[in-house]
């Protein structure tokens, strides 16, 4: 008899579902809410209503897409956290709600491990240890990945994320949110040396992205001052310029956890690894040092059920399970 396991993604701006059997995931169903873009940004509040909205659909349509039903499903996992209280909440109630009526087991999974573990959806699937450049809408961390379940952060930001970066940089120049796969779009076209914005000079293997935001803000704001059209004259540039600066400060930090651990098998995960800037930044670092890299498929880049399915079949067969006593965690370590 097949494990069939139902995992839902609900910590930010994405309702998902997705049906992990004998760990094959089988689909990754996403219902993205589309309703932020006109406030700039995620509205908490209504990302949470949406949420309800969509939950009952996109779990319906990822068990007929796995051709199983209600009834078959061994257990339950759902986002914890990181997220926003509001959205993981729906997940969570969405988990407990099912656990209680089907009498299955639920599998609580850290949304940030989960985008980790997307690498071991699909081939090639990379050797423990590794090291892994997280980055996204919410996290930049340099994570040494020793085992399925044991992660440890050798590295993150100090203050905003690279994905935050990004789409605030786009919001300065007027881009829709999220501006950060808009950003890669116009950086393709433009030319990565004309505009630079220097790096932040932190220690280790932390970072900081809060002032080069600053920095393209009073640097925009002086060009127009000359020019009214500078944005619309540059946009290509300016774009390449910014994507360009995240990119080596990113890589930096990169070069010193391989050079510092000595691993060098280095895996990207969120959001940003979308990004085509770096993903062929380490693809021709990879080259030049003999690195081995693994760069997730674009759809477990962002957020996706996948990766929690994934993460929970490992949780499964270490019996990590949880009662009815869990809660949302927006703040979850590991
Ligand atoms: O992992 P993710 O889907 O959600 C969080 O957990 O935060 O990451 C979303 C972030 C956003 O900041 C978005 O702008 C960024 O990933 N992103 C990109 C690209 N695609 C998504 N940033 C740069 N280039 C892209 N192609
Ligand atoms: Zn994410």
């Amino acid at each position: 008899m097949s494990i069939h396991i139902l995992a839902i993604e609900s910590s930010c701006d994405e309702t998902a579902a997705s049906v992990i059997s004998d760990g094959k995931v089988v689909n990754n169903i996403i219902a993205t809410q589309d309703i932020h873009e006109k406030y700039g940004g995620v509205v908490p509040e209504l990302a949470s209503r949406v949420h309800q909205q969509n939950i009952v659909p996109v779990v319906t349509e990822a068990l007929k897409q796995a051709n199983i039903n209600i009834s078959d499903v061994n257990a339950v996992a759902f986002t914890r956290g990181p997220g926003l209280l509001g959205s993981l909440l729906v997940g969570v109630s969405f988990a407990k709600g099912l656990s209680l009526a089907r009498n299955i087991p639920m599998i609580e999974v850290n949304h940030m491990q989960a985008h980790i573990l997307a690498h071991f959806i699909d081939d090639p699937k990379p050797e423990f240890p590794f090291i892994c450049l997280t980055v996204s809408g919410g996290h930049t961390q340099l994570v040494l990945v020793r085992e399925f379940l044991d992660m440890e952060i050798i590295g993150q930001t100090k203050d905003d994320a690279v994905g935050e970066a990004f789409d605030k940089a786009a919001k300065i120049m007027g881009l829709p949110y999220p501006g950060g796969p808009l950003i890669d779009k116009y950086a393709k076209e433009g030319d990565p040396e004309k505009y630079s914005f220097p790096p932040a000079e932190i220690p280790g293997l932390d970072f900081s992205f809060s002032g080069i935001k600053t920095a393209i803000l009073y640097f925009l704001r002086d060009e127009l001052k000359g020019n009214p059209e500078f944005i619309n004259e540059n946009l290509n540039d300016i774009c390449a310029g910014i994507q360009q600066s995240l990119i080596n400060m990113l890589m930096d930090k990169l070069r010193k956890a391989v050079k510092q651990t000595g691993i060098n098998r280095v895996a990207l995960a969120g959001g940003v690894s979308a990004n085509s800037g770096l993903r062929s930044a380490l693809t021709s670092e990879a080259e030049r040092k003999g690195w081995q890299t693994f760069i997730p498929a674009f759809e477990y880049c962002t957020d996706n059920a996948g990766m929690i399915a994934m993460a929970a079949w490992y949780k499964y067969q270490a019996n990590e399970f949880v009662d009815l006593s869990v809660s949302a965690e927006p703040r979850l370590k590991f």
